[in-house]
């Protein structure tokens, strides 16, 4: 059981990896609270245990949790739901995470119920009783010696966990907590019929005055409002989303909660994707010392069934296949990268048009694409490792995790120039300068599987420059994206809020 090392910065998320993850959500939840952690911060996490999709195996199984010795009441609508709480020191010994098993939301699987707006209600209620028993420890053996806990802030993480930002707004002990809301994917806002309000405790003024939108509730909205700030994963992006083209149909709001929005780019955990020691890969690699990264290349190829070919471009992706990510560009663009003898490896899952587009462009083309429709970790490290190019032909990209990872892999990331591709690339100008550079961002418009076949032509003359390649590989492979930077922002958001932590050095 934690001893509290001062005031408490509370996160409240869906997602945390390694227990459960879809996408850069989950690698945030990773990263972001040990970096917290390791500048000296009690850093907490709140989340839930989803049943199968929890993976406990990194500390120990299920029987490293400590089950709270009492059960707490989550009472949504009048009906009472019995939750327990399991906790647990997590992220190297940096973290506590609780998990909260609840009726409905601890049914297995993370997202796609009918009733998720209704599932992560439980999961904001549970949270604030959770922050509410920490700050005043119930009278229960084992709990009664526990100190009470100063909570600092609180940070809620996306639609999912927005509700915790309003509940804990009319909770006696929890209204004067500052909050931060962090938007990850604004393409995502919890909207569903009004009359679900009702069974989410939002009352009829709050409804009208918060999270009403276009006739609909909308949770996104709702925590937007009522946060002390509201952050976005990138610098670049929280300037998008302020424009219609970006906004999705939060951009009035975005623009008029401006004084309060910030963009804090998401760092990586460079311990756990670090290829000199990956146990993921086949062989091990450096920026001075690429051998590794050759034997990675083939044993991709081997592995994902393409041919053993030295001199094919090969482009890797590994992406939830959804229209944000510009799946189907990539697959417009495939045939002329083919025919121009370049290979391509793919590893996603989502929207099933795009997965059978995919299956169906491998079957065509056996040998040159490669198609592996899972979510899969260690195969995606590999892609990371293998591959020559990186494609990130995206929509929008609130920040974009896949294309540092490539980079800290010496893989060159061919990006569209929106959200924090543009901030975390540097991009080529031109191979005969490579300068700075670490990646091709090429400007477009969303829908335009023309200018990424143009930059995918470009990144293969690249690749047929040695000395142009060597350079990008060594500039992205030195790129700072470590989390530690990132921390520092936030440390400091919350020092701006009035949290009394440990300020961090320059
Ligand atoms: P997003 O959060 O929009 O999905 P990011 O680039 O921020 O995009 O993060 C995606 C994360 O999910 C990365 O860690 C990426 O490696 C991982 N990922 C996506 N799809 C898969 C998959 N099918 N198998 C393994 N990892 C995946
Ligand atoms: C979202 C975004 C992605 C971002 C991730 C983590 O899913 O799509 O760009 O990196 O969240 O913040």
């Amino acid at each position: 059981m934690p001893s509290s090392r001062g005031p408490i910065v509370l996160h409240v998320a869906a997602e945390v990896s390694p227990f459960h993850k879809s996408g850069g959500l989950g690698d945030v939840l990773g990263g972001l609270p040990t970096a917290l952690g390791r500048a000296g911060i009690d850093t907490r996490i709140i989340t839930g245990l989803f049943g199968a999709d929890t993976k406990l195996a990194s500390i120990g199984g299920r029987s490293a949790l400590v089950t709270w010795p009492f059960t707490i009441d989550i009472w949504l609508a009048g009906k009472r739901l019995e939750a327990r709480v399991h906790e647990a020191r997590t992220h190297g010994g940096e973290v506590t995470t609780y998990f909260l098993e609840a009726p409905h939301l601890s049914r297995g699987g993370l997202y796609g119920h009918g009733d998720d707006v209704y599932r992560f209600a439980i999961l904001a209620k549970g949270a604030v009783a959770i922050a509410s028993a920490l700050i005043r420890p119930p009278d229960a053996p084992g709990f009664a010696e526990r100190d009470p806990a100063e909570i600092a802030v609180l940070h809620a993480h996306d639609w999912h966990t927005a509700l915790a930002i309003y509940y804990a707004r009319r909770s006696p002990l929890l209204r004067r907590v500052p909050s931060i809301f962090t938007i990850h994917n604004l393409a995502f806002q919890g909207v569903a019929e009004p009359s679900t309000a009702h069974y989410l405790d939002i009352g009829p003024d709050d409804f009208r005055s918060g999270f009403e939108h276009h006739g609909a509730l909308n949770l996104m909205k709702g925590a937007i409002l009522a946060a002390d700030r509201v952050t976005t994963v990138s610098g670049n992006y929280a300037r998008e989303i302020q424009t219609a083209r970006y906004g999705q149909d939060l951009d009035g709001l975005l623009r008029h909660v401006d004084h309060k929005l910030r963009g804090i780019p998401n760092g990586i955990d460079v311990r756990s994707w670090d290829p000199t020691l990956d146990p993921a890969l086949p062989a091990h690699f450096s920026a001075n010392d690429l051998e590794g990264k050759a034997l990675c290349r083939s044993a991709l190829q081997f592995e994902t069934g393409l041919a053993q070919n030295e001199h094919a471009p090969l482009l890797g992706i590994v992406s939830r296949f959804s229209s944000q990510k510009g799946i189907d560009l990539l697959c417009d663009a495939a045939p002329a990268h083919l025919a121009a003898g370049g290979q391509l490896v793919a590893l996603g899952e989502g929207d099933a048009h795009l997965e059978d587009r995919f299956a169906r462009l491998a079957a065509r083309h056996r040998g040159a694409v490669s198609y592996s429709r899972a979510f899969d970790d260690g195969l995606s490290r590999r892609i990371y490792a293998g591959s020559d190019l990186f494609a990130m032909p995206s929509r929008f990209e609130p920040c974009g995790l896949a294309q540092m990872y490539a980079m800290r892999y010496g893989t060159i990331p061919v990006a569209r120039a929106t959200g924090g591709l543009v901030d975390t690339i540097y991009p080529l100008h031109n191979r005969y300068e490579v300068g700075g550079a670490s990646g091709i961002v090429y400007r477009g418009e969303p829908n335009d599987p023309g200018a990424l076949l143009g930059a995918l032509h470009w990144a293969r003359d690249v690749c047929s420059d040695r000395s142009a390649l060597e350079a990008l590989r060594w500039n992205a492979m030195h790129m700072d994206h470590s989390w530690d930077l990132s921390a520092k922002h936030y440390i400091h958001m919350y020092l701006d809020l009035g949290a009394d932590l440990p300020i961090p050095e320059t």
